[in-house]
């Protein structure tokens, strides 16, 4: 199954996702981990994903739909992945639409989770994040535990560089410039389910999951 989360920056993509991939059976993919990835191992795409991260913007969409068509073609997603974060500009929903028309793939729903600003700025302002693997915590909703991260066992779970409050309100213009934009086009090529993003994770998650009927 092919799956795609939709939604703005601290909508609860990254958490919604790690048990919807286990749920489905497939590999989660999530664009903006696969760049943090590549800057901790210090390669030449971390470093030049890290140049629009740092400030909110975009990665070029040439650079992210190879890196995708690369992941795509990977043997574990051969059944299906579960996007994250991808597409996030009508260039790239475009060249989604047309790999999976090209390749016999179907794009089975789109999730699309709201969020209001306002508690958008608050949960990114509280997320903490593990360095290692990239688990995503909240300081007040989801603590780690002071043990360390509950997936890695690592003991640096902080603050996003793109988690600022004014690096936040950038990635929310972005979004609405940029990204919004996408789900016209996925509304012409997948079901898609509008779903409240507000409440509490466990909420959300049965939102979810109700809507793709598992
Ligand atoms: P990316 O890493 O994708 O960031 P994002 O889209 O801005 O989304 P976030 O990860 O901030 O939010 P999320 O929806 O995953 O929320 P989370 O679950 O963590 O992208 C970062 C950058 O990479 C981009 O700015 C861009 O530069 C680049 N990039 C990535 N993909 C790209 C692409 N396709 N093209 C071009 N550039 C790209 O939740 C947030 C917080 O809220 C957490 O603390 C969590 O614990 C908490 N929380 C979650 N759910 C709830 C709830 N129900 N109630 C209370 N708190 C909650
Ligand atoms: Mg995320
Ligand atoms: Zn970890």
């Amino acid at each position: 199954m092919n799956v795609l989360l939709f939604g703005p920056p601290g909508s609860g993509k990254g958490t919604q996702a790690k048990d919807l991939a286990e749920r489905l059976g497939v590999p989660h993919v999530a664009t903006g981990d696969i760049f943090r990835k590549n800057l901790r191992e210090g390669t030449e795409l971390g470093t030049l994903a890290k140049s629009y991260m740092d400030r909110g913007a975009l990665v070029p969409d040439s650079l992210t739909c190879d890196l995708v068509a690369d992941r795509l073609l990977q043997p574990d997603a051969a059944g299906g992945v579960l996007f994250d974060g991808f597409p996030r500009s009508v260039p790239q929903a475009e060249w989604l639409v047309n790999w999976f028309e090209t390749h016999g793939r179907v794009i089975d729903a789109v999730v699309s989770l709201a969020v209001p600003d306002a508690a958008i700025v608050e949960r990114i302002s509280g997320r903490r994040t593990c360095t290692k693997c990239g688990a995503t915590y909240h300081a007040v909703h989801n603590p780690p535990p002071a043990a360390g991260c509950s997936t890695c066992g690592s003991t640096e779970v902080v603050q996003r560089k793109d988690d600022s409050e004014a690096v936040v309100q950038s990635r929310l213009d972005v979004y609405a410039r940029e990204t919004a934009p996408v789900l016209g086009v996925l509304r012409g090529a997948a079901t898609v389910h509008d779903l409240d993003g507000t409440g509490d994770i466990s909420v959300v998650k049965a939102r979810i999951f109700a809507a793709l009927a598992l």
